[in-house]
């Protein structure tokens, strides 16, 4: 393995840059999907406001990457397949999802090799969420 394949964090929270750093990703990643057209479906399945989604969403990568529990303190067990069940989640609504969350990662400049993967892990995540045929 080569030296950049192993870095000198505990977690890949260290390894983003914390808190303000994971802040920062789920800004992004919600304003794009509020402005750009691509992701108009993927917005279309949310709410009118993006408020509460930006802080659940914070949370829970804040803890999933190795930081503090922030989610799981205040509503349990994430349980997220269940959670998005009320949402009609599709392959177009995953792959705008990650489409989305993959722009904000290279826009807030988050290093290649743990946006490679984290690339993985979200794909895992995003698909296991899909609860419609299309
Ligand atoms: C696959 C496409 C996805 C769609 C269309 C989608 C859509 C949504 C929607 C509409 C909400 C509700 C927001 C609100 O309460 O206003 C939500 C909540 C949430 N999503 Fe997703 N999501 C997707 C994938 C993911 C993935 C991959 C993750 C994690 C890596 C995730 C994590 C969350 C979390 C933590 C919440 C808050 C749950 C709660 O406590 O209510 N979502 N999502």
């Amino acid at each position: 393995m080569q030296s950049e394949d192993k870095p000198q964090y505990a977690t890949p929270y260290e390894w983003i840059g914390g808190e303000a750093k994971v802040q920062q990703l789920v800004e992004h990643f919600y304003d794009l999907m509020d402005l750009e057209p691509r992701y108009a479906a993927l917005r279309a399945a949310h709410g009118s406001t993006l408020e509460q989604a930006r802080q659940k969403l914070a949370w829970f990568l804040t803890g999933w990457l190795g930081g503090p529990q922030h989610y799981t303190d205040r509503f349990g067990h994430p349980r997220l397949r269940m959670r998005h069940m009320p949402f009609s989640i599709g392959i177009q609504e995953r792959d705008q999802w990650l489409a989305c969350m993959d722009q904000a990662m290279g826009d807030v400049g988050i290093d290649e090799a743990l946006r490679e993967r984290l690339r993985n892990s979200f794909f895992q995540t995003a698909d296991w969420m899909r609860n419609v045929g299309a």
